[in-house]
């Protein structure tokens, strides 16, 4: 069984403040959630079986808008074909070391070819809700899927590199018009030789907010934080910084979009978001 102070401590890096998690609702599902990290070295062994098909249908399960279902997934598991997502997704060796990679689709295609079939129209199709749709139901889905795998004890790690080159990935996966690739996911056994660490997160008073929103203590939420986050990259040899400043340089400049300003422009050529 899960100490929920310990699970709560490996997330937070800092003790709960009061008495948060009794025993009875540290069930294993949520001591699973609380000990994710993104794993990105693997070793060579083949998922178990049946463990790709119980993880899509742990997607498959997970809520979908309007039970519409607008989405899809590319299971590769071709050297070749992982080898060259990995470039284009900036050459991310873990996607080729992975034994499994899934891409994970937008798709308002099939909604697309159904509304065909019954000789109907498709104006919905175009508008920007209706991709939003598409995206918001594919991340459910692929989170259940990244919870399933590590109730496995597999490891994985999302992809969103992908995003750099949309349409360069739409050709390899030859995927319809109407349907993107969001990210990937990196699927294996966690190389014990490179074990990932339990990333710290913000405390739960910087994202939790009762009733109304409420920015009263940030600084100082944000201060201790910066901190504690600045520790586990030493932890981890890399060098000290500080989360907020780190993060705040990621959107300071186009630059850190890597090319993905050009989104729009692109998603309108693949014939998603239009309107
Ligand atoms: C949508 C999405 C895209 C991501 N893309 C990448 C990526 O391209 N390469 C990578 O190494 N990690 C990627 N990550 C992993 C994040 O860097 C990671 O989740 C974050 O640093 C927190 O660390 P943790 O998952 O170990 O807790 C991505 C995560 C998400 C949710």
């Amino acid at each position: 069984m899960t100490d929920p102070a310990k699970a709560w401590t490996q997330r937070y890096r800092e003790p709960p403040a009061g008495p948060v998690i009794s025993p009875a609702i540290m069930t294993p599902t949520i001591a699973t959630l609380l000990t994710h990290r993104s794993v990105r070295a693997y070793t060579p062994d083949a998922l178990p079986e049946g463990a790709l098909e119980a993880a899509i249908a742990a997607a498959q399960s997970a809520a979908t808008s309007s039970n519409l279902q607008s989405w899809s997934v590319v299971a590769i598991t071709d050297k070749a074909r992982k080898a060259r997502l990995a470039a284009l997704a900036g050459n991310q060796h873990h996607v080729e070391q992975a034994p499994l990679f899934l891409v994970w689709i937008a798709d308002l295609s099939r909604l697309d070819r159904m509304a065909h079939t019954h000789h109907l129209g498709t104006d919905a199709l175009d508008y920007t809700e209706t991709f939003l749709v598409s995206t918001i139901d594919a991340t459910l889905a692929a989170q259940n899927a990244t919870a399933a795998f590590e109730s496995l004890g597999l490891g994985t790690v999302y992809i969103g590199g992908l995003r750099n080159h949309p349409e360069q990935v739409a050709a390899e996966l030859k995927l319809p018009p109407r349907s993107i690739a969001l990210f990937g996911l990196c699927v294996g056994k966690p190389d014990p030789a490179h074990p990932a660490a339990i990333k710290p997160r913000l405390p739960q008073s910087a994202v939790l907010h009762h009733e109304r929103y409420d920015t009263t203590h940030e600084a100082e939420t944000l201060s201790a934080y910066d901190d504690r986050a600045s520790a586990f990259q030493q932890e981890q040899n890399l060098p000290p910084r500080a989360w907020s400043r780190a993060m705040s340089e990621r959107i300071a400049t186009v630059a850190a979009l890597h090319g993905r300003d050009k989104l729009r422009t692109i998603l309108h050529r693949m014939g998603l978001a239009r309107l």
